[in-house]
């Protein structure tokens, strides 16, 4: 790996459609994460690169430490550190071992509103063997932002760090 590594260019035409768009960066991230060895490195570049493409309110990672998730690598506001198993969405989708869609955060029992303006959330859990290490938490400050289009590509995003976690 060359240690000097320059920054790559996030390469997103924002005039495509939301399809297109993950179309485009799923190669980008695959490419961002394989010449790269370390986790948070990589969870921050992914973090980057899914924000920059869609202007989400929040986007990031918890990892699965111990009984709790772990804030890790974000972009947006400052966010709550630590959710227990089963707690809010995030902590929903690691008990389910499923991407958990939430297209009004009011309506789902037990959210956590790390912040007021937070409207949808989308969490989809890393799996490696089976256990969920992590979940990809993204968070709209608009109502139902998430359909099975992002279902569909971010669960490829969680495949692709998911094959390099260690
Ligand atoms: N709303 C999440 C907590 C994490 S923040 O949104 C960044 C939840 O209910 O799990």
């Amino acid at each position: 790996m060359n240690s000097s590594s320059m920054s790559e260019n996030l390469i997103i035409d924002q005039s495509a459609s939301k399809a297109e768009k993950y179309a485009t960066l799923l190669p980008q991230i695959e490419a961002v994460v394989g010449a790269e060895s370390d986790l948070i490195a990589n969870m921050a570049n992914v973090a980057s690169m899914i924000h920059e493409t869609f202007h989400f309110w929040w986007t990031g990672f918890y990892r699965v430490i111990g009984e709790q998730l772990v804030l890790g690598p974000f972009q947006g506001p400052m966010a709550c550190t630590r959710i227990r198993r089963g707690r809010g969405v995030c902590g929903t989708a690691w008990e389910q071992g499923e991407t958990v869609v939430v297209p009004d955060v009011e309506q789902f029992p037990g959210h956590i509103a790390c912040s007021s303006a937070s409207r949808s959330e989308i969490v989809v859990p890393i799996k490696v063997n089976g256990e969920v290490v992590a979940v990809l938490d993204i968070d709209s400050e608009r109502y139902s932002t998430f359909d099975d289009t992002d279902r569909l590509w971010l669960e490829k995003v969680a495949a692709v760090l998911a094959n390099v976690w260690r």
